[in-house]
């Protein structure tokens, strides 16, 4: 009787140790998982951090966000953040006489579009709609763009004010930190028109 409960005794005893080394092995494997599968997402949310602190010090938002006027002057409409030039939104009317390289350079009153000796210029959606602004834009194409100062890399030469070459210099992680937070923030359907000379935009 007594050799028979000291074996039962033995065999839970081995039984409990089998059951915890395997819930501990249960355990570890999920916690290695779980961490697997956040260490990505903490770099990737680091780099969209780190993309949106290096726009708001490279001022990008002052044109390429439509703005609220307050008594402050012009600040971003968080509502339409980098959704560039309102389409809907008209320029006022100017004189072809007071433009030119020894005269006026006239701005908006949001600093989103420009009138200049190289032409009517509306600073472009940097949000990530897919037809109105970069959401199909390549990592590649958009580093390229600010790289060579061409339309995504390839096209016609990107028109002042924007300063591509300046933007251009960031690093290769800068750049790439930046098109990711880009690509975090909410599409805006807004087809900004592209650059026209000043004669054709006064034809119009
Ligand atoms: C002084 C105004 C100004 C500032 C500051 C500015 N941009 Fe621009 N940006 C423009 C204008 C205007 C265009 C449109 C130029 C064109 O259509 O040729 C543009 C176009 C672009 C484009 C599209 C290029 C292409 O391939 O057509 C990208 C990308 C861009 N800007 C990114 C940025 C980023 C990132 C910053 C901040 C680091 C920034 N811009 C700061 C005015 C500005």
């Amino acid at each position: 009787m007594k050799i028979k409960r000291w074996l039962v005794g033995v065999c839970l005893l081995a039984a409990g140790v089998v059951l915890i080394a395997g819930s501990f092995a249960v355990l570890s494997a999920a916690a290695q998982t779980s961490a697997k599968q956040a260490a990505p997402a903490a770099a990737k949310d680091e780099m969209i951090a780190r993309g949106k602190y290096v726009m708001n010090a490279g001022s990008c938002h002052d044109c390429h966000s439509p703005k609220t006027m307050t008594a402050q002057g012009p600040v971003p409409d968080a509502t339409r953040i980098l959704s560039g030039h309102p389409a809907g939104e008209k320029l006022p009317p100017f004189k072809k006489e007071d433009i030119g390289p020894e005269k006026w350079v006239l701005f908006s009153p949001g600093f989103t579009a420009s009138v200049g000796p190289w032409g009517v210029v509306c600073s472009q959606n940097l949000t990530p709609d897919e037809n109105t602004g970069i959401g199909l834009w390549t990592e590649e194409m958009f580093k390229s763009a600010l790289r060579t100062g061409k339309h995504m890399g390839m096209g016609r030469p990107i028109s002042p004010p924007m300063p591509w070459a300046a933007v251009g210099g960031l690093s290769d992680e800068d750049l790439a930190a930046v098109y990711a937070y880009l690509k975090s923030i909410p599409p805006i359907k807004n087809a900004v028109p592209g650059p026209l000379s000043v004669e054709d935009y006064l034809a119009k």
